[in-house]
């Protein structure tokens, strides 16, 4: 047997089917919960073959639990490249989710805001999206044994109908750097070009590792800043910014999870 799902069954007994990824300063989001009948927080650090986040804003632990009436396993921060992991660790809790039978996964993540008309705040729908980081070989597939794997459609249309049904309208199209930088407002104007409507440095991995493991993926960026264009503009961007507008993001979240959990 898998010595992660060994461990995770040894404290569990609930089979989950839907997976969550709480991103950034979302984790609160996990308290809608239940660990009744079954469920379990098990760190990552704890289990075989994962690493533990190192990212203030991020627990690090999987909630296995229940919320109306479904089972669900949620993880309470991510864990990401710019750590210093490699595509492989960064999207290792994947394949444990899918060999602990999720088949449907909801991510989230906090993005910085690239079209000028989003506003922090608001929430959208990801429909697509454009890795600088796969493009440039950090694809989380290259060395698996999950090749050629298509990427069209790989934000489930049935899903995006369902988060729509759920509150979250608006959809567009993530762009995946690496981080852990800000852009310059040159990268910002480039990425804009390229057809970007948000940036951020996480998602597309899972993503990606997601739909090689067989899952439906919906995807939701909650925006915490919006991208400097110019030199001229003065603003700059910070962490803290970012997690100020997440506290106000992190109640509109939970509620979109808790109308669509339903509909899966
Ligand atoms: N850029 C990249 N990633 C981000 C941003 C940003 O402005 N905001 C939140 N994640």
């Amino acid at each position: 047997m898998d010595p992660a799902l060994d461990h995770i069954r040894a404290r569990a007994s609930l089979r989950p089917e839907i997976g969550v990824i709480l991103g950034s300063g979302l984790g609160a989001v996990a308290d809608a919960i239940s660990l009744e009948g079954g469920g379990a927080d098990v760190p990552y650090a704890d289990v075989p073959g994962l690493v533990a986040s190192t990212v203030q804003s991020h627990a690090g632990h999987f909630r296995i639990g229940t919320l109306h009436g479904r089972t669900v396993m949620a993880m309470c921060g991510r864990v990401h490249m710019y750590e210093g992991l490699s595509a492989q660790q960064a999207t290792a809790p994947m394949r444990v989710m899918a060999a602990m039978g999720v088949n449907t996964l909801l991510i989230t993540n906090a993005a910085g805001g690239l079209d000028p008309d989003l506003s922090p705040g608001e929430l959208v729908a990801i429909e697509d999206h454009i890795s600088l980081v796969n493009l440039a070989g950090g694809d989380p597939l290259r060395a698996t044994d999950d090749r050629f794997v298509s990427m069209n459609g790989a934000y489930d249309a049935g899903l995006l109908d369902a988060l729509a049904q759920a509150g979250v309208a608006r959809r567009g199209t993530y762009l995946h750097a690496a981080g852990p930088s800000f852009e310059t407002p040159a990268e910002v104007r480039m990425m804009r070009m390229l057809g970007g409507d948000m940036v951020g440095m996480s998602t597309v991995p899972e993503v990606m590792v997601a739909r090689a493991a067989g899952m439906r993926v919906c995807a939701v960026s909650g925006i915490s800043n919006s991208c400097v264009h110019s030199l001229d503009d003065p603003h700059v961007t910070t962490a803290d910014e970012a997690w100020d507008t997440l506290q106000s993001i992190a109640p509109k979240m939970g509620a979109v999870i808790e109308r669509l959990v339903p509909l899966l």
